[in-house]
């Protein structure tokens, strides 16, 4: 693995979950396998979970780790080639990248989508350009399109809760008063794709995510139709993916309820967090003991672990 910027870069998924599970067990085991090392993390949008969690992840393997809020704290950066760069931009990425290749031996980003220009958003402009003009790994802490990490993360915690060997799983859309990118929902499928599960998407109309991810999924507008039996609900909302950027609905039909929890086996509940309550899922869901969002984020550390501990074993 040169670098992990989808799940697509892992060897082998489900030996990464196995890793993964393993490390739970035992997490600081490989202990001094990051000795002389230095992990960068660069944030361009907030975070909790993932920066702690991956900074967590580093220190069980004895990892230094540096982190800069890259938009608020370090110069802002041109991404286009062969431009004049008399505006704002003060820094290139080819010199921001070949200048943190020195510093670090391996470098996790957070970038997220733009929703305005769906072409630069596919190309992975930030994520892309590291990976083209830094000499180390490129890990992924939330792209444009993709946020692998916590989806092995939320593979975990299928894997720890399934009931049955092959579980009902339901990725439902929910509302939300701000458009939001399809980096989860995205990745939440391909994850899906390696799993032992009937999965099953639920969106209103006009909320489709990208049919080249979702190809050989069954997606239905019926909410209720698809929780009915389910083991688990992933909930997540994103913008529209056809009129890209946009929010086409905001009521509150789609909202995650006790009695939509009801028509499930016992399922549970899940979400990457953060959530906004009463909006996504109410507190009678995420209150209840059939909540799994804590669990999940427990679990980022185990997964961005996996991921490390690979990098670092390539050498
Ligand atoms: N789920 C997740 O990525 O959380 P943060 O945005 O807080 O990192």
């Amino acid at each position: 693995m040169k670098h992990f910027i989808t799940l697509a870069d892992l060897p082998n998924f489900k030996q990464t979950l196995d890793l993964a599970m393993d490390l739970k067990k035992n997490p600081t085991k490989s202990y001094g396998l990051g000795k002389d090392k230095t992990l960068g993390l660069l944030f361009f949008n907030p975070s909790l979970r993932t920066r702690l969690s991956t900074q967590k992840a580093a220190q069980n393997l004895g990892l230094p780790t540096m982190v800069m809020n890259f938009s608020q704290e370090s110069w802002a950066l041109e991404f286009e080639d062969g431009t004049k760069m008399s505006g704002l931009r003060s820094e290139h990425v080819k010199e921001a990248a070949a200048v943190v290749s020195q510093y670090c031996d391996m470098v996790a980003i957070r970038a997220f989508a733009s929703l305005s220009d769906k072409e630069k958003d596919e190309a992975e402009t930030v994520l892309r350009s590291f990976a083209k003009y830094a000499s180390i790994p490129i890990i992924n802490m939330e792209s444009a399109t993709a946020h692998p990490l916590q989806a092995l993360a939320d593979a975990i915690t299928i894997e720890e809760f399934k009931p049955k060997y092959k579980p009902k799983v339901v990725l439902s859309w929910a509302p939300h008063p701000k458009a939001l990118p399809h980096a989860v929902g995205n990745s939440f499928t391909q994850m899906m794709k390696h799993m032992d599960a009937d999965f099953i998407i639920a969106h209103p109309e006009g909320y489709a995510l990208n049919p080249i991810i979702t190809e050989g999924i069954e997606c239905i507008t019926d909410q209720e139709k698809a929780i009915k039996g389910a083991d688990f609900i992933y909930t997540k909302n994103w913008c529209s993916y056809d009129h890209y950027g946009q929010i086409l609905k905001t009521d509150d039909q789609w909202m995650i309820t006790p009695d939509k929890m009801e028509l499930t086996n016992n399922g549970k509940f899940m979400h990457c967090l953060p959530i906004r309550r009463n909006i996504v899922a109410t507190d009678g869901v995420l209150d209840s003991a059939r909540s799994l969002v804590i669990q999940q984020s427990q679990n980022r550390i185990y997964s961005a672990q996996a991921v490390l501990k690979q990098l670092l074993e390539n050498g």
